[in-house]
């Protein structure tokens, strides 16, 4: 059983991760190069706990032990009683080797080595390791505390037993976990680009603008955000980096080719929420339009976004990346999609599906909208991905 966790980085997903294990009584040493930033954690730890207190979500006796139990330190060596180190450092191989290779150094040969990567794969990171079998992806969603979604990525080094532990762990700690292949974008990162891609793509076609694409996939998809909104709400430059990595990472799939438009929203500093601006202005609400509420226009956007993201997650379960069941629970868990997507292609009927993507491939002739081999398999035999 492991007691003692260990968190690498006090950033944003490092100090989540340790409240979370922290919550679930672990010992948790989180230990990060600076000072300052440690600090920064603790006090900013410090609020978040006392308003679960307020809420009552949570004791005051509670609270203070969960602090009790995090030890904040910016010495390596005080990870040697880990059974779990979990890293969430920058997004840098070279520092991730780095880091690596010291832990090993401290901690012993039975200690599970955890990245929270998002973009980098789990072979390259564990290829520091001596002992590589223990290297591992537990990829956390951003509250991390909040978000009940977990994606599991044994790399090619690991074995079983380390991915047995972890998939455990994290669901005593409550936690939804998914178990994923080391591909780029894991499931949701990978599954969620046609979100993005193919509004975007509607937009630059001139087809409709930013606000009445948005309404389409909300009131008529019953998505919580529309692309545009939730791109403002995470960053432009950060979607775009997201996007960019995964096409480059899918050795240039044109399927995952990224937005120009994006690219010079990002370009511009126009990044969304946290600058005043992206596709809306948070400045002055009044100046954003109002949506085409025209009831085709909206089913026809909503029907091309939605088969890409269908063929997307079908690609996902037919290249062994994630099971039927595991890309629906990512999906509705990590990204709060109203349905699974295989659940929905199945409501849907897998022959429209295909019907549209085949139309748009006929129509573009690009790559993009080719329909995947199991889809057609499917639609052959008559099949539905729930029985
Ligand atoms: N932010 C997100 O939404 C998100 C979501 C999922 C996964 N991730 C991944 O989690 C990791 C961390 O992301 P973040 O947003 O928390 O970053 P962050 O910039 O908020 O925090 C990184 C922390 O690592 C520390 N650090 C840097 N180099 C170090 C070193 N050599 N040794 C010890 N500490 C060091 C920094 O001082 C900083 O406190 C990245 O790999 C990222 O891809 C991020």
């Amino acid at each position: 059983m492991i007691e003692t966790i260990g968190v690498v980085g006090a950033g944003t997903m490092g100090i989540g991760i340790a409240q979370i294990a922290a919550q679930n009584k672990h010992q948790v040493i989180l230990y990060d190069l600076s000072d300052a930033q440690l600090e920064k954690a603790k006090s900013g730890l410090e609020k978040v706990l006392n308003r679960l207190v307020e809420k009552e979500r949570i004791s005051d006796n509670e609270r203070k032990n969960i602090l009790t139990r995090i030890l904040f330190t910016n010495k390596i060596s005080e990870l040697w009683p880990c059974g779990l180190v979990i890293e969430a450092i920058v997004e840098s191989i070279k520092i991730k080797h780095e880091v690596f290779t010291s832990l090993e150094d401290v901690v012993s040969e039975h200690c599970i080595l955890a990245t929270n990567t998002s973009s980098l794969s789990i072979a390259s990171i564990g290829a520091a390791l001596k002992t590589s079998k223990r290297i591992i992806g537990i990829h956390f969603f951003n509250p991390a505390p909040l978000m009940p979604l977990v994606e599991i990525i044994p790399a090619i080094q690991t074995n079983e037993q380390t991915t047995k532990t972890c998939k455990d762990l994290i669901a005593k700690w409550g936690k939804t976990v998914v178990l994923c292949k080391d591909t780029p974008g894991f499931i949701v990162n990978r599954v969620a680009r046609p979100f993005y891609g193919e509004a975007l793509r509607i937009y630059e076609e001139g087809i409709a603008d930013f606000v009445t694409i948005d309404w389409a996939l909300t009131e008529k998809g019953g998505f919580k955000m529309g692309p545009f909104t939730l791109m403002d709400y995470i960053g432009n430059d950060v979607n775009f980096a997201v996007t960019e990595s995964v096409f480059k990472a899918f050795f240039y799939d044109p399927r995952f080719k990224p937005s120009l438009t994006q690219k010079r929203y990002a370009e511009a500093g126009f990044l969304g929420r946290k600058s005043g601006r992206g596709y809306y202005d948070y400045e002055n609400l009044k100046l954003n339009p109002k949506p085409q509420t025209d009831d085709t226009l909206g089913e026809r956007i909503l029907n091309r976004i939605l088969c890409l993201l269908v063929n997307e997650a079908i690609d996902a379960v037919f290249m062994g990346v994630t099971s039927i069941e595991d890309v629906d629970l990512a999906m509705t868990k990590g990204v709060n999609y109203p349905k699974g997507l295989l659940k929905w292609g199945d409501e849907i009927g897998l022959d429209k599906i295909l019907n549209q993507l085949q139309e748009l491939f006929d129509y573009y002739g690009e790559d993009r909208y080719r329909p995947n081999p199991l889809l057609r398999k499917m639609v052959k035999e008559n099949k539905q991905f729930y029985p």
